[in-house]
């Protein structure tokens, strides 16, 4: 596979300063090496500028640093969708406001392909806030909403090819504020919150996933946000929620995706060098880069044989 890195170093859409650190992260803790080592060709494409700043508003006064993520979302949706032409782009973040730009690309993208795109949400939010909605203000809480289409997004963009709400998958959940759930029961988007993988396990919930993807031949976006995790094995974070994913229930997802043979396009979110732990965090990200692109956490046969 040809890797095209891509930093992005959006820092916009939350209010705590660091994750601007992210990309350099990535590369201290040799991403580019990582990938090489699996047999991937690898073009690093330095970090993306942002926009120009316009004079942007809207009418929620929560709402904060809306012309820079704006400058950001126009620069990456282009960076992406020219990425998309050429290899599997993987988004350095930043925070996780950076998928308003990389989702926007990609979903261009599939659409003049005229594949289904179908989006995987790692993460322990649910990010669905509109600008309306948010009472936070920030808009890294609001990148799912503006993928599957919903109204309230002036004067973003409008979304190229909205991603059907059953061609969206929540995966880890475990912090949801009440306008993010009043908008989740009413849609069809699947939702696998930690409830759901207590149960079931991690394994059953991603292969009925993966499974429809692939029935529908469609293209896979994966959204890795860094709280996924659990915050004792990724500590470096602004949003750490108790109880996410161990260390081995993180790897066996991405080898799951990566025997899929689905993705087509990764972002790496959330992570904020300045509260790591001497780069564990930065480390275990780049670790799932690995078992996302074909490394085995131990050598053994797969599962299928
Ligand atoms: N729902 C909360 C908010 O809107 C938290 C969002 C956290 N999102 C994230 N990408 N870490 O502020
Ligand atoms: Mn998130
Ligand atoms: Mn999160
Ligand atoms: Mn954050």
């Amino acid at each position: 596979t040809h890797c095209i890195l891509i930093g992005a170093p959006v820092d916009s859409g939350q209010q705590r300063p660091g994750c601007l650190m992210g990309p350099a992260a990535y590369r201290v803790a040799r991403i580019a090496e990582v990938l090489k080592a699996l047999g991937h060709t690898v073009e690093d494409r330095g970090d993306v500028a942002p926009g120009p700043l316009g004079q942007e508003s809207c009418a929620n006064p929560a709402v904060h640093s809306l012309p820079e993520t704006l400058g950001w979302t126009r620069a990456l949706a282009d960076a992406s969708a020219r990425a998309m032409a050429d290899g599997l782009p993987i988004f350095l973040g930043g925070d996780h406001s950076l998928s308003l730009g990389s989702i926007h690309g990609v979903a261009a993208h599939a659409a003049a392909a005229g594949r289904p795109l179908f989006v995987l949400w790692l993460d322990a939010h649910s990010d669905i806030h509109t600008l309306a909605s948010t009472e936070s203000g920030n808009l890294h809480g609001t990148p799912l909403a503006y993928l599957a289409g919903r109204p309230g997004f002036a004067p973003f963009p409008p979304f190229p090819a909205p991603v059907p709400e059953a061609n969206i998958c929540l995966f880890g959940i475990r912090s949801v504020d009440p306008a993010e759930h009043a908008a989740l029961e009413e849609t069809e988007i699947t939702v696998n919150d930690m409830r759901v993988l207590d149960e079931q396990g991690f394994a059953a919930p991603m292969r009925d996933f993966l499974n429809r993807v692939q029935a529908a031949g469609g293209m896979l976006h994966v959204s890795l946000d860094v709280d996924f995790l659990d915050p004792s094995v990724a500590p470096a974070v602004g949003t750490t929620v108790p109880g996410g994913a161990t260390f081995r229930e993180a790897h066996l997802v991405c080898e799951l995706i990566h025997e899929s043979g689905l993705m087509c396009s990764l972002d790496l979110v959330e992570l904020n060098p300045f509260l790591d732990d001497r780069g564990r965090t930065a480390r275990m990200m780049v670790d799932l880069v690995g078992s996302l692109m074909g490394r085995k956490v131990f050598d053994r046969p797969t599962r299928a044989g």
